[in-house]
Order: structure tokens, then C-alpha cells, then sequence
């Protein structure tokens, strides 16, 4: 054997030419990827920006369908939606989750009217409208379980009932996705799926979502009894297995990047729809240091989301959705 013939397999060979490239590659982004997580706030033509999250605003209810028709013109399939609830309407028990004409449900009026062709998520916890910032009821310093899933489950129901499309609960209550099924069918919404957040974990990464909500200042404590340990994988797949038994049909990790692990252990494992969240502390994190010129969007913004893909992950919610699909468009 002589040396100049070594090696053999060359695997640069495939990497030489921009259309080889192309051709070889394992995964695809494309803006039928991503869900739109969009912050909605009271008043109209009112845009506030959130100042740890650079490049996001909360968007009053028309500004939101407007935001709306945008991402399905690009062809972002589904609009997440999050509202900044006025401090006087939180209380204790978060009754405003459950008002009718509470932010979110006027905001999922107005854009499954103005945008019937995009899906629209809530997401089911009471965080934004308890005083104390938790995600379920506060009693005795606890956050009581059971109780809290039959307020979830009328929660879920004024959703639908405004014509929300995808129920995502994330409060991490044992045994909420069973309820709610029950609950969903039990009142004619057979249709409307759920995307359990199935392994959310009590994480720090969060930190700029609660300033843009408003729960920030509120929280008492932190969410470590019902949001999942970061030490933590295998009861990831418990979790996940349990959501899927009691009717899931889809299911969410949360955080994102810090948890491609639990993206591809889920998806191999159950080989059901799996998302991951790319959440807010992400973001900031990303645009923070391509504010300070230490990384540059043209190449980051389009690779953190080609990763989740690469993991096994069917979709991402991203607060990048706008910007990526832009790009992979090349606008
Ligand atoms: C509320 C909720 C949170 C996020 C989504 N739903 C915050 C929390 O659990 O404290 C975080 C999203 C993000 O950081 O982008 N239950």
C-alpha cells in the first residue's frame, strides 16, 4: 500500500461543492417548523418593547392579528400566544383564567378571524394571572395538585371555547392531560389537540418569559415541586410516557438547547410529534451576544434551530420564527 493513496474514504469529498452539500444533507429547516410564541397586551396599535428580550414586543390584540397574517404569509403554521395580564386582575386564585373575555381569548378571536388558515396555541397554567406568580393554586405554601388540575380544565375549556386550536398545558400538575382530554371531549372538543409541555424543568433560562408576562416581580419561591429537576432524564421519558397514555398528542421539552438529550430520547423512544421550546432565556442569550458583535445572526439563528432537527425534534417554538423564516426564504 503506498501512501499516496491514503486514506481511502475521504468524507470531505461530499463537503466540497455547495450542491453536494445540499445533496447530502440529513435535515431540513423550514419555516413549517416553527411555532410563533407572541406576547399580547391590552389597548390597540400598542407595541411595548420587552427590554430583556431584544427585538420582541408586546403586541396589543390587533397588532397580534396582524402578526399573525405576517407568519402565515411566510408559512409559519402556528402562533403561540401569552398575555400580559394587567396586575389588577391578578389574584390569588387566577380567576381571570378563567374569564371569557379575558386578553387571550379576545386575542384568539381576533386572529382565528382575521387568520383562519393559522393553528393557535395557549398555553393552560395560571401564572399569569396569580399574585403570586405560581402556575397552580397556592394553599398552606403548597401548590395543591388536584385542585389545581380542575381549574386547568376549565381554563382549557374557555380556551377552546374561543377557538383555540392546540391546549398546551405547562403547569406540570400530575394527571392534567387525562383530565383535560375528559374534560375537551365531554363538552364537544374532540378536535382541539394538546401538546403536553410533558418535560418542562424548573429552570433559570426562563428569567426574561416572567418580564414579558409580568410575573417577574410576583414569583414567590420558585417552581421546583412541580417543574422537573435538571439532573434529571429518565423521568423525562416517565413523564412523557404518562402524557401520551392519558391522550397527548404531541409532546413538548422545555428548555431547548440545554436538553437536546431529552428531545432525542423521547422522540426514539415513543416516535411520537416531539417539540422543543427554544425559550426565552435563549433568545436573550443569542441576541445579547449579536448585539455585542460576539456572534453573528447570519450564521447562529439558522444553526441553534438546524439542532434541534438534527435531535429528533418535529417543530420548534422559537421567538425567532419571524426572523428564521425570513431568512430561509432569503427576504
Ligand atoms: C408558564 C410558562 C413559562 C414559559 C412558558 N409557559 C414560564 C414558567 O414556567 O415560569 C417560559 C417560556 C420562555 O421562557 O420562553 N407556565
Amino acid at each position: 500500500m503506498s501512501n499516496a493513496r491514503f486514506p481511502t474514504t475521504r468524507l470531505r469529498r461530499n463537503r466540497r461543492t455547495p450542491w453536494s452539500r445540499k445533496l447530502v444533507a440529513e435535515n431540513t429547516l423550514s419555516p413549517a417548523d416553527f411555532i410563533w410564541p407572541i406576547f399580547v397586551t391590552e389597548g390597540t396599535k400598542a407595541r411595548v418593547p420587552v427590554p430583556s428580550m431584544p427585538g420582541v414586543e408586546r403586541l396589543s390584540v390587533d397588532l397580534a392579528a396582524q402578526a399573525a397574517k405576517e407568519a402565515a404569509e411566510l408559512g409559519i403554521p402556528v402562533i403561540a400566544l401569552f398575555p400580559y395580564t394587567d396586575p389588577s386582575l391578578r389574584s390569588e386564585d387566577g380567576d381571570e383564567a378563567l374569564n371569557p373575555d379575558n386578553l387571550v381569548c379576545k386575542a384568539v378571536r381576533a386572529i382565528k378571524q382575521a387568520v383562519p388558515e393559522i393553528g393557535v396555541l395557549c398555553d393552560v397554567a395560571l401564572d399569569p394571572y396569580t399574585s403570586h406568580g405560581h402556575d397552580g393554586l397556592l394553599r398552606n405554601d403548597t401548590i395543591v395538585n388536584d385542585a389545581t388540575v380542575e381549574v386547568l380544565c376549565r381554563q382549557s375549556l374557555v380556551q377552546a371555547e374561543a377557538g383555540c386550536d392546540i391546549i398546551a398545558p405547562s403547569d406540570m400538575m400530575d394527571g392534567r392531560i387525562g383530565a383535560i382530554r375528559e374534560a375537551l371531549d365531554a363538552r364537544g372538543f374532540a378536535h382541539v389537540q394538546i401538546m403536553a409541555y410533558s418535560a418542562k424543568y424548573a429552570s433559570g433560562f426562563y428569567g426574561p418569559f416572567r418580564d414579558a408576562v409580568g410575573s417577574t416581580g410576583a414569583l414567590k419561591g420558585d417552581k421546583r415541586t412541580y417543574q422537573m429537576d435538571p439532573a434529571n432524564g429518565d423521568e423525562a421519558l416517565r413523564e412523557a410516557e404518562l402524557d401520551i397514555a392519558e391522550g397527548a398528542d404531541m409532546i413538548m421539552v422545555k428548555p431547548g438547547m440545554p436538553y437536546l438529550d431529552i428531545v432525542t430520547r423521547i422522540k426514539q423512544t415513543f416516535r411520537v410529534p416531539t417539540f422543543a421550546y427554544q425559550v426565552s432565556g435563549e433568545y436573550s442569550m443569542i441576541m445579547a451576544a449579536c448585539q455585542n458583535g460576539w456572534l453573528d445572526p447570519d450564521k447562529v439563528i439558522l444553526e441553534s434551530l438546524m439542532a434541534f432537527k438534527r435531535a429528533g425534534a418535529d417543530g420548534i417554538l422559537t421567538y425567532f420564527a419571524l426572523d428564521a423564516a425570513k431568512r430561509l426564504k432569503n427576504l
